[in-house]
């Protein structure tokens, strides 16, 4: 029998992967086994001569396989970080992107020095941004809306495991319908959402491990890509208080058209527009008039 160890499986699957044309695949392999082993990823370098089983060494080609065929190194260990945050992830839930820490960190600079916030994360998936905002405001109280069942038990779990249980709400429904049926016409002080956008010509476009293995429920967001926004901003001025906080994430060509959308609904002020790190639209906030 073969014996393996740290060292030797890291080498063949690393051969495999870069064999395959995954990108990262001496990281991935790496957090493969990570997994596996539940270990650090400093202590699968210090311990390279560890021996390994033959059970470990058949789970870490099983995933390794399943790497090469592009499935997303997050749904393959199950967590992924967001804002500094250990976030866990499952199929059919969005695994949280980078891009959307613009949001969460400009939501929390506006939101600075005020006092006892109820906010609402409507579309919220795995809870990326309705968790880290209750993570980093203390004395908020966070609702986390969402349609899909997969979503909210992913979202329950990272309430669990950063223990905001106390300070957030898990609320399933279409839309801003829960929130309305939570009784909180009136009593936002913000609304945020990173609603699926993609239009109907980037969905071919997307990379194959996004296309094929992430949700299309979390996706699509009709023929140009703002049928949620329309939708949520036709009645997010009843849910929200006077002078309340609207942020969405948006797709990188769709910033002017929705500040428009947000202008002439004529209730809203400083309708503003901020890039990412890439120099592109990502967010578009404002707020309801006083
Ligand atoms: C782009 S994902 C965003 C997930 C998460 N907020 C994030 O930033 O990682 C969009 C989410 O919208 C949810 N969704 C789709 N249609 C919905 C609807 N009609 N009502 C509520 N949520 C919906 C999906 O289940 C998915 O979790």
């Amino acid at each position: 029998m073969v014996e393996h160890t740290i060292r030797s499986l890291l080498r063949e699957g690393v051969i495999l992967l870069r064999e395959s044309g995954c990108p990262s695949y001496i990281l991935d392999a790496e957090l493969i086994l990570c997994h596996i082993l539940d270990m650090k990823r400093i202590d699968i370098i210090k311990y390279r001569d560890r021996v390994l089983g033959e059970e470990e060494a058949v789970d870490f080609f099983r995933l390794v396989e399943e790497r090469k065929k592009g499935k997303p190194i997050q749904y393959i260990t199950g967590c992924q970080e967001f804002m500094g945050i250990d976030f866990c992830v499952r199929e059919n839930v969005l695994i949280p992107r980078p891009d959307t820490e613009i949001l969460v960190e400009k939501t929390l600079e506006l939101l600075k020095g005020k006092e006892k916030l109820r906010i609402a994360d409507v579309c919220t998936g795995s809870g990326a941004i309705a968790v880290s905002l209750a993570y980093y405001i203390p004395h908020a109280y966070v609702y986390a809306a969402d349609i899909s069942e997969d979503a909210l038990e992913c979202c329950r779990r990272n309430i669990e495991r950063h223990q905001l249980g106390r300070r957030m709400k898990l609320l399933r429904g279409d839309l801003l319908e829960p929130l309305f049926e939570e009784g909180l016409e009136g009593k936002l002080d913000a609304l945020v959402s990173n609603p699926p956008y993609i239009s109907k010509k980037d969905m071919d476009s997307l990379p194959t491990g996004v296309r094929c293995f992430e949700p299309h429920l979390a996706l699509y967001g009709g023929r140009e890509g703002m049928d949620f926004y329309i939708r949520i901003l036709k009645d997010a001025d009843k849910l929200l208080k006077k002078g309340g906080l609207l942020a969405f994430e948006i797709g990188y060509d769709q910033g002017r058209a929705l500040k428009k959308i947000i202008q002439d609904h004529g209730i809203y002020k400083d309708v503003r527009i901020e890039k990412d790190l890439a120099g592109l639209d990502r967010i578009v906030y404002c707020y309801l008039e006083e």
